[in-house]
C-alpha cells in the first residue's frame, strides 16, 4: 500500500485517485474548491462518468479514499504526489500552466522529506524541468530531496474507469530507480494483466501524450477528408473506413467520419503541440492540417442542413445530442456549439435534447428550447439533426417523429442510419461521406 496525494479532483484526478484507491493504495484527493470537496464527501460526483459514483463510494467506505481542501494534510504522509490540475488552452493555443506552477510553489514550501512529484496533467515538453526549479526555489530547507516524474493518462471520457483498470499501456517517465520503483509499485495490480509499462525519460513521456492525442486527431481528420472526397467521387466512406481498418497496420478505431473531434483534450492538445513545435523551431504541419479539416465540419453540416430544408432561414431545427460524444455531459469544444451558433444566425428556433449535457449547455445557450425526450425535441421541427450518437438515438421511432415533426428532413452527422430506412418514413436524408446514401439535392 502506497500513500498517495492527488492534487486536483477534476476528471483526471478524481478518476485516477479512485482507481488507485481501488488498487489498494491510500489516496487523499485535494482540491481548492471547498464546495466540490464537501460534495465528494457526501458521494456527489461533480460530472457525469459512468460507474465513478460507485467506485468513489466503495473506496471511501472501505477507508482508502479521502478528500480534503488542505494540501498540507494530504501531502503530509504521502510518498507520491500526483499533480492533476487543469492546463487550459490559453488565447494563443498554448497550455496555460499557472495552476500547475502554483501547486509547485506550494509543494516546495511543504516538502520536508523525499517524495516523488508526478505530473498527470497534460503538460508541454519541458514542464517537469521548470516545475522542479519552481519547487527547488520554494523549498524551506534547501537541498530537501525529491524526484520528478511524468505519468500521462490516456483515459477517455465515458469509459475512463475501464481505461484505467485495463490500459493498453502505462507510461512512466522517471530519472531515478527510486522513483521508478514507486511508480511501478502503484501500478503493480496491472502486472497481472500483463499491461506493458513503458519506462522512458521525462521529456519522452511528456511528448508521448501529445503525440498520441495528435495522432488520433489526425486519424479522424484523415477519414473526414476522405469522406468529403467520397461524396464528390460517388464512393462510400463507411466501406472505405471498414476496409482500411481491416489492415492491421491501420486498425479500425478512430475512423468514423462525421462531425469530427471535440472535447477538452484533442482540440487542446493538437493546438498545444503546434505551439510546442513552433517554440522548438520545428513544425507540425500534419497536425495543423488536421485542425483545419476539423474546423470546417460544422460548416459542412450547416450547408447540408440548408440543402435538406431548401433554406434554413427561420426554420425550426431539432438537435439530438449536445455533448461532444456519448456518455459524457462535457460540451467543451463540442461541434453542437458551432451548429447552434450557425442556426441562431439564420434565425432558427432550436429545440434540443441530450441525456446528460443539457444543463451544461443551458449555461452557454439558455435561450434554446430544452426538451425531455428526443421526440419532444422533434415537435414542429422542419429538420432533425443527429449530433451525438448516444445509444438512445440509435433506434429512433421514425413513425413517432414523423407524427410530430413539421418537415421531413433528417441530417445524420454520425452516420448511424441510412437512406432507405429514412425514406421509408418519408424523410429526406443526408449523412457524411456516403454518396449513394444522400437524398439531398446535389
Ligand atoms: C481523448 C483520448 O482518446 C484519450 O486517450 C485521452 O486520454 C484523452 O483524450 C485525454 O487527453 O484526456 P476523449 O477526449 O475522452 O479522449 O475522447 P475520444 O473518445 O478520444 O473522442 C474525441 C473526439 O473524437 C470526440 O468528439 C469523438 O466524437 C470524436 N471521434 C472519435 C470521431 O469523430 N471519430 C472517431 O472515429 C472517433
Amino acid at each position: 500500500m502506497i500513500r498517495i496525494c492527488m492534487v486536483g479532483t477534476g476528471y483526471v484526478g478524481l478518476v485516477s485517485g479512485a482507481c488507485m484507491a481501488d488498487f489498494g493504495h491510500h489516496v487523499t484527493c485535494v482540491d481548492i474548491n471547498a464546495e466540490r470537496i464537501r460534495g465528494l464527501e457526501r458521494g456527489e460526483i461533480p460530472f457525469y462518468e459512468p460507474g465513478l459514483d460507485r467506485l468513489v463510494l466503495k473506496n471511501v467506505q472501505e477507508g482508502r479514499l479521502f478528500f480534503t481542501t488542505s494540501l498540507a494534510e494530504a501531502f503530509k504522509d504521502a510518498s507520491v504526489v500526483f499533480i492533476a490540475v487543469q492546463t487550459p488552452m490559453s488565447g494563443s493555443g498554448e497550455a496555460d500552466l499557472q495552476y500547475v506552477m502554483k501547486v509547485g510553489e506550494q509543494i516546495g514550501a511543504l516538502l520536508d522529506g523525499y517524495k516523488v512529484i508526478v505530473t498527470k496533467s497534460t503538460v508541454p515538453v519541458g514542464t517537469n524541468r521548470r516545475l522542479a526549479e519552481v519547487i527547488s526555489t520554494h523549498l524551506k530547507t534547501p537541498g530537501t530531496p525529491f524526484d520528478m516524474a511524468s505519468n500521462p493518462e490516456f483515459l477517455r471520457e465515458g469509459s475512463s474507469i475501464d481505461d484505467f483498470m485495463r490500459p493498453d499501456r502505462v507510461v512512466i517517465g522517471t530519472e531515478t530507480e527510486r522513483s521508478e520503483k514507486l511508480l511501478r509499485d502503484i501500478y503493480r495490480p496491472l502486472f497481472l494483466l500483463d499491461t506493458p509499462i513503458v519506462k522512458t525519460g521525462i521529456e519522452t513521456a511528456e511528448l508521448i501524450k501529445y503525440a498520441s492525442n495528435s495522432f488520433l486527431a489526425v486519424k479522424i481528420s484523415f477519414i473526414n477528408e476522405i469522406a468529403r472526397l467520397a461524396e464528390r467521387v460517388g464512393a462510400d466512406v463507411f466501406d472505405v473506413a471498414k476496409s482500411m481498418g481491416l489492415d492491421k497496420r491501420i486498425g479500425p478505431k478512430f475512423l468514423h467520419a462525421g462531425l469530427g473531434f471535440g472535447g477538452s483534450c484533442l482540440p487542446k492538445d493538437t493546438n498545444a503541440i503546434v505551439h510546442i513545435a513552433q517554440e522548438a523551431g520545428s513544425d507540425m504541419s500534419i497536425v495543423r492540417a488536421a485542425i483545419g479539416v476539423n474546423a470546417d465540419l460544422p460548416g459542412r453540416a450547416l450547408a447540408k442542413a440548408e440543402s435538406l430544408t431548401g433554406g434554413l432561414q427561420g426554420r425550426t431545427v431539432a438537435l439530438l445530442g449536445l455533448a461532444f460524444k456519448p456518455n459524457t455531459d462535457d460540451i467543451r469544444s463540442a461541434p453542437s456549439l458551432d451548429l447552434v451558433a450557425g442556426l441562431k444566425t439564420r434565425g432558427c428556433t432550436v429545440r434540443v435534447h441530450d441525456p446528460a449535457a443539457a444543463e451544461n449547455f443551458k449555461l452557454v445557450h439558455p435561450d434554446l428550447v430544452y426538451c425531455r425526450s428526443p421526440y419532444e425535441a422533434c415537435e414542429g421541427a422542419d429538420l432533425v439533426v443527429l449530433v451525438t450518437e448516444w445509444n438512445q438515438y440509435r433506434q429512433l421511432d421514425f413513425a413517432a417523429i414523423a407524427a410530430k415533426a413539421a418537415g421531413r428532413a433528417f441530417l445524420d452527422c454520425r452516420n448511424v442510419y441510412n437512406r432507405p430506412h429514412l425514406e421509408a418514413h418519408g424523410f429526406r436524408y443526408d449523412c457524411f461521406g456516403r454518396a449513394g446514401q444522400t437524398s439531398a439535392p446535389a
